[in-house]
């Protein structure tokens, strides 16, 4: 396991080809995925469905040779695991019943009652961790308390949203209970992850660039700082990636104060900029932007080749700044790591 290279990116180490791998890398761009879609029947069932799970985690491994699989599963399955409904619209994405006031709040079930749902999540992480090649890094994940709250409170995804505010702003101590509520099954959840076999946990906050001034210290900082630390006492050693999307100069030293051992970059931001102000702290993944998987050709090319070499002098995981959209060609995605691994002599 030491030798995996993103475990040694993530330990710190500065390697001459870093590890690479990508958001929504099992996805609708993947023919393979669509079949075993279909035969699972929804999406969700896909996700409660541990070998189909497990098969369409390794689907990409098998096609592209990544150096890590992230588990198939969602961000959702922890509001559901909390007693919402959650459903998927084809083509419009997720439905949950929504959270409007404090006695849907309170009627929440309580953080360690969550594995009763989420026990086949548990069983594809063993498969994964049976099953995946001995190079290859198994990363669990979930979303950070507000990303979630935000789901659930609006009861979809929102462009801005301002159902979240709105309820954080009028009713600050039920919106407290409730972030408190999900950092408790998030520790959970994450912890019983590590325990089937994940030797990585990532903490996806997607909306935390629309917390700003105190917001981003109450409710992107502090959640995920109280997540990593009783992940440490539980599993000491266990990396953990924190990707606080668009966070901006909310980058700048969000690896120290929350303990995470990576801070995972969009691609709002450049590679310089943040080669200097967060790879400082420590290992930094990032940030192709996805639209290159659609575009392809000489730009794929000359911008894979500059995040790698802003990116070469600390700890760097290749990634995408956000997920891979399904009108993507998979062809570009070997093109991205067969640029990536190609000789520095070659490159230069
Ligand atoms: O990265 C991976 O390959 C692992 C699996 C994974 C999925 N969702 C599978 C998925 C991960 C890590 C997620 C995280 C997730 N889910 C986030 C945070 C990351 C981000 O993208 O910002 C969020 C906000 C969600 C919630 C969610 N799930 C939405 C908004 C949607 C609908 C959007 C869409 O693409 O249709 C989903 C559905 C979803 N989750 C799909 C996949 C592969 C598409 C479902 C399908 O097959 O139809």
């Amino acid at each position: 396991m030491a030798d995996k290279l993103l475990m040694r990116a993530l330990a710190g180490e500065t390697l001459d080809v870093p590890p690479a791998w990508m958001m929504r890398q099992a996805g609708r761009y993947l023919p393979e995925y669509k079949a075993t879609r279909a035969q699972a029947g929804d999406f969700l069932s896909l996700c409660y469905t541990p070998d189909l799970a497990a098969e369409v985690t390794l689907q990409p491994i098998r096609r592209f040779g990544f150096d890590a699989a992230i588990l198939f599963a969602d961000i959702l399955l922890v509001p559901q695991a909390l007693g919402a409904d959650l459903w998927f619209v084809t083509g419009e994405g997720p439905r949950l019943s929504p959270l409007t006031d404090r006695a849907g709040i309170d009627g929440l079930r309580s953080a360690d009652a969550v594995h009763d749902t989420l026990n086949p999540i548990y069983e594809t992480v063993r498969i994964l961790a049976r099953e995946l090649p001995s190079d290859v890094a198994l990363i669990g994940f979930a979303g950070a308390p507000w990303t979630v709250a935000t789901y659930m409170i609006a009861g979809r995804g929102t462009p801005d949203q301002a159902p979240a505010h709105a309820l954080k702003d009028s009713d600050r101590d039920a919106f407290d209970a409730l972030m408190a509520r999900i950092t408790e099954a998030t520790i959970e959840y994450l912890s019983a992850q590590i325990d089937a076999g994940a030797e990585v946990v990532k903490v996806f906050d997607s909306w935390a660039g629309s917390l700003k001034g105190n917001d981003f210290a109450r409710y992107a900082v502090d959640p995920a700082k109280r997540i990593i630390a009783a992940l440490k006492a539980r599993h000491p050693g266990v990396p953990v990636i924190a990707f606080p999307r668009e966070a901006g100069q909310g980058y700048v030293g969000f690896a120290r104060e929350t303990g995470a051992d990576c801070v995972a970059i969009d691609n709002s931001v450049t590679p310089e900029w943040a080669a200097e102000h967060v790879q400082r702290d420590g290992c930094v993944q990032g940030n192709l932007a996805p639209g290159h998987m659609v575009t392809g050709g000489q730009a794929l090319v000359d911008e894979v080749r500059h995040i790698r070499e802003a990116f070469r002098r600390g700890p760097h995981v290749f990634n995408l700044g956000h997920g891979i959209t399904p009108d993507a060609d998979p062809d570009n995605v070997s093109l991205m790591l067969e640029t990536l691994r190609e000789t520095r002599g070659a490159q230069e």
